[in-house]
């Protein structure tokens, strides 16, 4: 990993290793680094159901956090709209931040509608194996119908463009590692899953020596 960044360095700059490591972090930590990606429509339970899992890892005395886009995009991300062009970078900066978590042996919960596959898959491509895709996969009458902060209506009426799933695409997942139905179960199974979906993969638990 670190290998690699430094063969990608640009001109004049050295990638500065971690003194401490990844390997030792994770033990201290008691768990795997890792980014599981959780993407959907809006309204679709993603900040829901990464919050929930948050919190009940933070109980257990775990490292995670959730890089809800939304927040990003309130400091970091400040600059972007939605527009293609904005939307790429405002994912590069997220995947490039949520990489950083990983290598800090969080268990980082991101939160971001990320619409289309190849921008998904450029993500997996730069986090490599900590990437875990979750599709929130709530379908678009039920986030619509719901329509809690009024989004769809005013999308609708054009008073918000480029709304992902009215005058925006979204593509669906073909690779997520798991698909959740939120519109068939309440929060606390969405939440159970996942908790179940990490304990498969192995990341709450470090890795063996
Ligand atoms: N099983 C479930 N899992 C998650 N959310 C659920 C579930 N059942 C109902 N909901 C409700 O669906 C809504 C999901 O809203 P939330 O803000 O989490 O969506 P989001 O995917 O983060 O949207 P956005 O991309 O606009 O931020 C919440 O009001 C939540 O209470
Ligand atoms: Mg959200």
């Amino acid at each position: 990993m670190s290998d690699a960044r430094q063969i990608d360095a640009p001109p004049n700059l050295t990638w500065q290793l971690d003194a401490v490591g990844r390997a030792r972090r994770e033990a201290i930590a008691g768990h795997r680094g890792a980014v599981v990606w959780l993407t959907g429509l809006s309204g679709a339970g993603k900040s829901t159901i990464a919050r929930g899992v948050d919190a009940i890892l933070a109980e257990r005395g775990a490292r995670s956090f959730v890089l809800d886009s939304e927040n990003v995009r309130h400091g970091l991300s400040r600059d972007l709209g939605f527009s293609l062009d904005d939307r790429v970078e405002h994912i590069r900066r997220v995947t490039e931040v949520a990489k950083l978590f990983a290598d800090a042996a969080t268990i980082l919960f991101v939160a971001a509608i990320s619409p289309y596959r190849w921008m998904r898959r450029r993500a997996r491509d730069v986090i490599g194996h900590d990437f875990l895709e979750i599709h929130v996969a709530t379908p678009l009458e039920v986030c619509e119908a719901q329509d809690p902060r009024g989004l769809y209506r005013r999308a609708r009426s054009g008073e918000i463009a480029d709304f992902t799933g009215v005058s925006a695409p979204y593509e669906e997942p073909v690779d997520a590692e798991l698909v959740l139905h939120p519109e068939n179960e309440s929060v606390e199974e969405s939440v159970a899953k996942v908790i179940d979906f990490l304990d498969s993969f192995n990341i709450l638990r470090p890795p063996l020596a």
